[in-house]
């Protein structure tokens, strides 16, 4: 029987895309990806599109008819791509330069062709225990130990946001069938990521109930602030019950003295969650593994393999050395989610607020046996590399200064004198299309950000952009 339109030649027309004509679908986006892949330089990395072209440029109204792939392909090349900000592109510099690799591209359509979910361990148990074996591999590589359960979320605000959750279980149980009381503290630096203080929003803690503890000279969260904020809230009759410190912030990848906030938090009870979304991949060098001194007496602790470990977007990995509070705070069971309970059997839907669970660990899986440690290390390593050399020159340049220390693979500098003229440079760079620069404000100040990440980023690429740069600083 044929689709009576006309329009789409399908066997049936109540059936999938034919095998032949994916497999020949399928053979063309391979070679477009692998021309992709081979020439990451071709493309701007920036568009030139205006807000709302592609909207205008699109049908408002979604077909009434099948259409041919062909030309569904060809829209995406010539109108999709084109208003792309392409953040696999080697001179992405721009928040955290994350990148994909090869194992990871192809391992995301094997998760897309399997289409397994991992509410249970029973709905697919491959995608429960590969999550397993790749978080372990992880926890290994990064160097906690092994006490630490750890589970995929899709980001590291989810991730943290449970984190909250679980420590506000373990001051008081009684939140889960009485709900929240006021007055329960939080504390995190200036410097933390907003999706600290989202978390807390999301679970009604209040804004005026997050302190945002003030930074030494390199911007790292002080303990004797934290110590004096915390005896405070105490004697206003407030209850602290949870600290988040960083290992890599994202203005200026700053590590908080985790060690020592860890005292704090065992002389105060409170549940410690350590943010490395970014920065935690240092502990897979054995030279910076000392920037995650004290992670091993967090509670929880995230990092974002899809910032620094190759793997697309979106896989964060949170671990826990509590999972049991996790399951008194979230777990709740249906009766059409029972299964026989195994001690061996994880249901991760007990530990989240997520019931469906993609088969996010494949694709991580693909990527550390593909690479390897050794050539991971190699990687991250000359990430940083490159970026104390890349420091090391703008230090040198008498028109320029750094603006924060680079202890790990994140540059941030600026024009001596007005912002307007480091604005300036931003906008110079921004039009000539070839690099992608992020900025923030520090001490009041604008800050140039060049955070190096991407696989694809070599030594020329950075002596293209700092060529570009002095240019545009001209
Ligand atoms: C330190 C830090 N924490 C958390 C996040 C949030 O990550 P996600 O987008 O995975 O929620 C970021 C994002 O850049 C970050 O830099």
């Amino acid at each position: 029987m044929r689709y009576p339109s006309g329009a789409m030649d399908f066997e049936s027309p109540l059936a999938d895309m034919p095998a032949e004509e994916f497999r020949k679908a399928g053979h063309e986006i391979v070679d477009w990806i692998a021309d992709y892949l081979a020439e990451p330089r071709k493309r701007p990395i920036m568009t030139s599109i205006v807000p709302g072209q592609l909207v205008d440029q699109l049908p408002a109204q979604a077909p009434e008819q099948g259409e041919p792939f062909a030309d569904i392909f060809r829209d995406f090349q010539e109108l999709i791509v084109p208003a792309s900000t392409l953040w696999n592109h080697p001179h992405f510099f721009n928040f955290f330069s994350v990148s994909t690799s090869g194992p990871g591209i192809l391992a995301e359509s094997l998760i897309a062709t399997l289409n397994m979910n991992g509410m249970i361990w029973k709905s697919s148990p491959a995608v429960t225990e590969l999550e397993q074996v790749t978080l372990s591999w992880l926890r290994q590589w990064v160097g906690l130990p092994d006490s630490f359960f750890g589970m995929i979320h899709d980001t590291a605000s989810l991730a943290t946001m449970h984190a909250i959750l679980a420590a506000r279980t373990m001051a008081d149980g009684g939140v889960r069938t009485d709900g929240a009381s006021p007055g329960m503290v939080l504390y995190t630096s200036e410097q933390a990521h907003s999706s600290v203080e989202k978390g807390a929003l999301a679970l009604g803690i209040g804004q005026k109930f997050v302190r945002k503890i003030g930074l030494d000279s390199a911007y790292r969260m002080r303990p004797d602030l934290l110590r004096e904020a915390i005896a405070a809230d105490k004697a206003a009759g407030l209850r602290p019950f949870c600290v988040v410190a960083t290992v890599g912030t994202t203005a200026t990848t700053a590590v908080d003295p985790v060690a020592e906030i860890a005292d704090i938090c065992e002389a105060e009870n409170l549940w410690l969650h350590v943010d490395g979304a970014y920065g935690g991949h240092a502990g897979l060098v054995p030279e910076y593994r000392h920037y995650l001194a004290g992670c091993e007496r967090a509670h929880s602790f995230v990092v974002n393999p899809h910032k620094w470990l190759f793997t697309p977007i979106d896989l964060s990995a949170f671990y826990t050395r509590r999972p049991e509070v996790l399951r008194q705070a979230l777990s709740l069971v249906p009766s059409y989610l029972q299964s026989a309970e195994n001690p061996r059997a994880v249901n991760y839907m007990d530990y989240s607020v997520a019931l469906g669970r993609r088969f996010r660990a494949l694709k991580l899986w693909f990527v550390m046996r593909y690479f390897g440690h050794e050539r991971i290390v190699g990687i991250v390593r000359h990430h940083i590399e490159m970026a104390q050399e890349l420091a090391r020159r703008i230090a040198a340049d008498e028109r320029f200064e750094l603006a924060a220390p680079v202890p790990l693979s994140l540059v941030c500098f600026r024009l001596k004198g007005p912002d307007e003229a480091t604005r300036r440079l931003l906008d110079r760079v921004d039009a000539d299309r070839h690099a992608f620069l992020g900025q923030t404000v520090l001490d009041g100040r604008l800050v140039i950000r060049l955070a190096i990440g991407n696989i694809h980023t070599t030594e020329q690429d950075l002596d293209e952009t700092w060529a570009l740069i002095q240019r545009c600083a001209e």
